[in-house]
């Protein structure tokens, strides 16, 4: 008997593939939503009847009905920047307070995290990560090296529990020549406003929640911040984030058993971009990456910087495909090359001592991709309501996709609004 009850959701390239676009047209199928990791340096995206929204700590899943969204134990958050969030969606209409429930077993990113986000970076000069600045880093370091704040810590004598955090930090910062504290105290006053903010929420024990509601019989859908090249992992260390992105993460981060994983969906873009510093092999420096750049709007959802823009790499995507076990795929913003007259992909990597590999090495910044490149379907594919509509050459692309990735594409889509999504037939 399959009791699974849990699909999980995330990215398989660096992120910024379109999972909040996605959680938001899959959630009328679950009763619930969740996100396992990440925090406020994810900037996950909604467009729907005009509105666009830019969700960070907040699941992807709270526009629809009035579905329970949580907010798991393998999450970092920022009680400021949670409280803006929560607050702008508060403006616009959408009550938060009784279905958004936060794990106390949540690490809290304190001020002086971020501060010690720009001291490390800093302190790594050329090789600096390219972080989001949002102290991400130092808090899963703190919540690794058994010294974090958690959630549940805010309901207990936490002004002095806070104080030997910050305190800590602040000799940490002194020993690495951090003397720039501009703007902390200020920084505090509004992180404290965030906490009190945060106490009129239902503080969870999640993983007791939601084994509940799956024994309830109900549903539950994971979503995935960053990208699985970004995991702490197997991505391309060290330029990564800190917490495990794949499917794994979703055990962890909710407190659900492996057995509970149901569908793993995988999401593409039917390019590449990276934001940050770090290795990609089919990065495009020339015209046609500043065109995909523009046409997609590939600027970062929360620092705004430029993303770096390039070619599908499906030596990448098959690694990420095996790692995470993904069932289905989903490929996203396929419109950005409705023009295109031909289109390149990645089919294997040649290496420095001049041998070909289809599996993704231990090193990926001294590899020259080898390209595919198929015919455009040169058609605006953006108003499209049904695959019976896509045009020949566009078919023949999916096709081969799915053959060299050796799975099933089942939602293609062509543009930012929810309605932009065609849900292909099942076979
Ligand atoms: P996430 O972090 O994975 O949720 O992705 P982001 O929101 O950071 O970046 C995806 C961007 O692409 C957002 O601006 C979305 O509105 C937009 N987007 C999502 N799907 C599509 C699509 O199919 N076509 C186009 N043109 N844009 C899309
Ligand atoms: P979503 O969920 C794209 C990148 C940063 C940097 C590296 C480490 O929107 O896909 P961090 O602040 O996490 O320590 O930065 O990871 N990064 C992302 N890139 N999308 C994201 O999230 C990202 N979150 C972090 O740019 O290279
Ligand atoms: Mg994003």
């Amino acid at each position: 008997m399959n009791t699974a009850k849990v699909d999980v959701l995330l990215g398989l390239q660096w992120g910024d593939e379109g999972k909040g676009k996605v959680v938001d047209v899959l959630t009328p199928r679950y009763d619930v939503v969740a996100r396992f990791q990440g925090g406020p340096n994810a900037g996950h995206t909604l467009e729907f009847e005009g509105q666009k929204y830019v969700l960070r700590s907040i699941p992807s899943g709270i526009f629809q009905g009035d579905k329970v969204n949580i907010v798991g134990n393998g999450v970092v958050l920022a009680p400021d920047l949670f409280m803006a969030e929560a607050k702008d969606l508060e403006k616009s209409g959408h009550v938060l307070q009784s279905r958004l429930h936060i794990s106390k077993k949540a690490h809290l990113i304190m001020p002086t995290h971020r501060l010690l986000d720009r001291a490390m970076e800093a302190a790594k000069g050329k090789d600096k990560v390219g972080t989001t600045g949002k102290g991400i880093g130092p808090t899963y370091t703190d919540k690794v090296s058994r010294n974090g704040l958690r959630v549940g810590d805010i309901l207990d004598r936490f002004d002095e529990k806070y104080a030997a955090h910050k305190e800590r930090h602040l000799k940490m910062l002194a020993s690495m020549g951090w003397t720039d504290l501009d703007g902390l105290e200020e920084a505090e006053k509004v992180w404290m406003e965030g906490v009190d903010y945060l106490r009129g929420f239902h503080l969870v024990d999640s993983e007791h929640e939601l084994n509940r509601i799956l024994r309830s019989g109900k549903s539950v859908l994971c979503e995935g911040a960053q990208g699985t090249m970004l995991d702490v992992d197997f991505g391309s260390y060290p330029f990564v984030t800190s917490s495990n992105t794949v499917c794994a993460g979703a055990c962890t981060g909710l407190g659900i058993g492996p057995n509970r994983i149901g569908n793993v969906y995988g999401i593409m873009k039917a390019y590449c971009t990276r934001v940050g510093a770090g290795p990609f092999p089919t990065e495009l420096f020339d015209e046609t990456g500043r065109l995909i750049r523009d046409l997609g709007h590939e600027y970062g959802a929360v620092t705004g910087r430029e993303r770096r823009c390039g070619w599908v790499d499906l030596v990448q995507l098959r690694y990420s495909i095996m790692v995470n076990g993904v069932t289905e795929l989903i490929m996203m913003k396929s419109d950005v090359l409705d023009g295109f007259d031909t289109i390149k992909a990645c089919v294997a990597y040649r290496l420095p001592d001049g041998t070909e590999t289809r599996d993704f090495p231990y090193e990926i910044d001294n590899v020259t991709p080898i390209y595919k490149e198929l015919p455009g379907w040169k058609t605006d594919m953006t108003r499209f309501t049904s695959e019976a509509q896509f045009p020949q050459a566009f078919k023949d692309y999916v096709d081969f996709l799915e053959a060299e990735l050796e799975t099933r594409i089942g939602i293609i889509s062509i543009g930012p609004d929810r309605d932009q999504t065609i849900v292909r037939q099942s076979m």
